[in-house]
């Protein structure tokens, strides 16, 4: 569907439909979070204030994640490539749209609209092991931007944490990942038998590619987001190897003096 996606919000712009899509989007995931998110979620979502009846407002979002872990939202109109995405990651800027689905697209989106950038991504940037995870990634990605093969790995990291990432909790299974948290259908899949959980593993991770057009097989389970932090060593050790690997072959022929 053709739609206006603006450069920057302009909250007076906002419809009747706009709100009444966050509200519907809002309190039918708040249904499903307050029994199926990781505790850290909830408080989360308490520390941006968000509400149903009020469409974030980027500006206060701001300033409160200035106050928290010192991330801002930045304003973007779709998709960003890795080679811009992971450098604003590194500065603890995350892109977002500001644009919303319509009522008619309440559960078909063919690219990602506020509510999962906002309601998925936002909140848990004010945890700081998450906040540490999620920089640092962009720093390695940062730092790497001429090794197709490194963002490759990286993406795939991203995309089973930040995008799909579970918990395990006293309470059972919980989850964390932006994909899961904006969508009731991905929290039943995510949660139900039809898929695989496995055990947080960032060298299996960092060699599993990953399907974007289908609901997820796989999923990784984290203990605690202290966890993510403490996989970093491995990933950048990983990143290195990878990196040594793909430097040029020394000539055969010199090899031979
Ligand atoms: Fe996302």
């Amino acid at each position: 569907m053709n739609r206006i996606k603006p450069s920057s919000q302009i909250y007076s712009s906002y419809t009747a439909e706009d709100f009444a899509v966050w509200r519907r989007l809002f309190d039918r995931q708040m249904n499903v979070l307050r029994m199926h998110a990781a505790p850290e979620v909830l408080t989360a979502i308490d520390a941006v204030g968000f509400t149903a009846t009020e469409i974030p407002h980027f500006g206060q979002l701001n300033e409160r994640l200035a106050r928290s872990t010192g991330w801002q939202v930045a304003t973007v109109t779709g998709i960003v490539p890795p080679s811009e995405f992971f450098p604003l990651l590194a500065r603890k800027i995350f892109t977002c749209t500001c644009w919303l689905r319509t009522m008619a697209e309440l559960d078909y989106l063919e690219e990602p609209d506020m509510f999962h950038d906002v309601f998925g991504h936002v909140p848990l940037l004010t945890n700081p092991d998450y906040s540490d995870f999620f920089q640092e990634l962009g720093r390695l990605a940062e730092a790497h931007l001429d090794y197709p093969e490194v963002i490759d790995m990286l993406e795939r990291l991203y995309w089973f944490t930040i995008e799909f990432g579970l918990r395990r909790s006293a309470e059972g299974l919980k989850i964390y990942g932006a994909g899961i948290l904006s969508s009731s259908g991905e929290t039943s899949h995510a949660l139900g038998t039809a898929s695989r959980k496995h055990p947080f593993d960032a060298a299996a991770i960092l060699s599993r590619p990953f399907r974007t057009d289908v609901v997820q097989e796989d999923y990784y389970v984290i203990d605690s987001f202290q966890q993510l932090v403490a996989c970093l060593p491995e990933v950048r050790c990983i990143v290195q190897r990878a990196v040594a690997g793909a430097l040029p072959i020394p000539d055969a022929s010199a090899l031979l003096m």
